[in-house]
């Protein structure tokens, strides 16, 4: 059975990035894989990025998978092996956030052939995705604040390992009570107003999405 890995890179397991990547796994369960949801920012995971140990590159060494042991490890054993990886993040201070930063650079520099760069250490072909929420307006803005320099860059990374594609959730709903903070900035009615017309849109792109990558996937079982 195929297997897709979907990345919470979300402080919040019920926020508009999961929400999302709930929707994406719906598609792939119903697409016929198997599915699971790993939470980066779960209490019981502690992890940092690369630790520059370079066991990934050691002559004789286990390529293409980081070995530096802690909670990371057994899920980019996971990620390395699935057919389908989506990956999922707000956008904070125009970066992914710091725990799917740290997630891909420990995913990303294994495969990274230093003997080769066109031949990237791939175990296992995939196809994957990342999901971004953002409170940027539109896909407009987000290229005017030159989001897509770093925030794209960081997801095209995932084509290493195979097609990849890039989903966008703008103009997000950030709390549960808007008067309860200082954020003259945003305009509760019209963040609403987003939430109840394009949210459910951008929940059916990514139930779709998940559909998708697993049907073009391939399983070498
Ligand atoms: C620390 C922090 C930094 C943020 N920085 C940005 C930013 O630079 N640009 C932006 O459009 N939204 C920014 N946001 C808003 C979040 O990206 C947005 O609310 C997102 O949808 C939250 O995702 P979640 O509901 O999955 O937690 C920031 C939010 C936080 C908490």
């Amino acid at each position: 059975m195929k297997k897709a890995l979907f990345i919470n890179g979300s402080p919040r397991k019920k926020g508009n990035t999961a929400t999302l990547l709930r929707e994406a796994m719906r598609g792939a369960q119903e697409a016929g894989c198997e599915v699971e949801m790993v939470d980066l920012y779960d209490r019981g995971l502690n992890y940092k990025g690369c630790m520059s140990c370079f066991a990934c590159k050691i002559k004789g060494g286990r390529k293409g998978v980081c070995s530096f042991r802690d909670d990371l490890q057994p899920i980019l054993e996971k990620a390395v092996e699935a057919d389908v990886l989506v990956c999922g993040s707000p956008i904070y201070c125009s970066y992914p956030s710091a725990g799917l930063r740290a997630f891909m650079e420990r995913l990303v520099f294994p495969a990274v052939n230093y003997s080769d760069y066109s031949r990237p250490v791939v175990n296992k072909h995939k196809c994957s995705a990342t999901i971004y929420t953002m409170n940027c307006p539109n896909e407009q803005v987000y290229r005017a604040n030159a989001y897509d320099v770093v925030m794209d860059i960081s997801a095209k990374q995932l084509a290493m390992f195979g097609p990849t594609e890039i989903l966008y959730s703008f103009d997000t709903y950030q709390f549960n009570d808007y008067s309860r903070y200082d954020a003259a900035r945003f305009d509760e009615a019209h963040k609403a107003m987003v939430r109840d017309s394009q949210f459910p849109k951008d929940l059916e792109k990514a139930y779709s999405l998940g559909k998708r990558l697993a049907s073009q996937c391939q399983s070498d079982d």
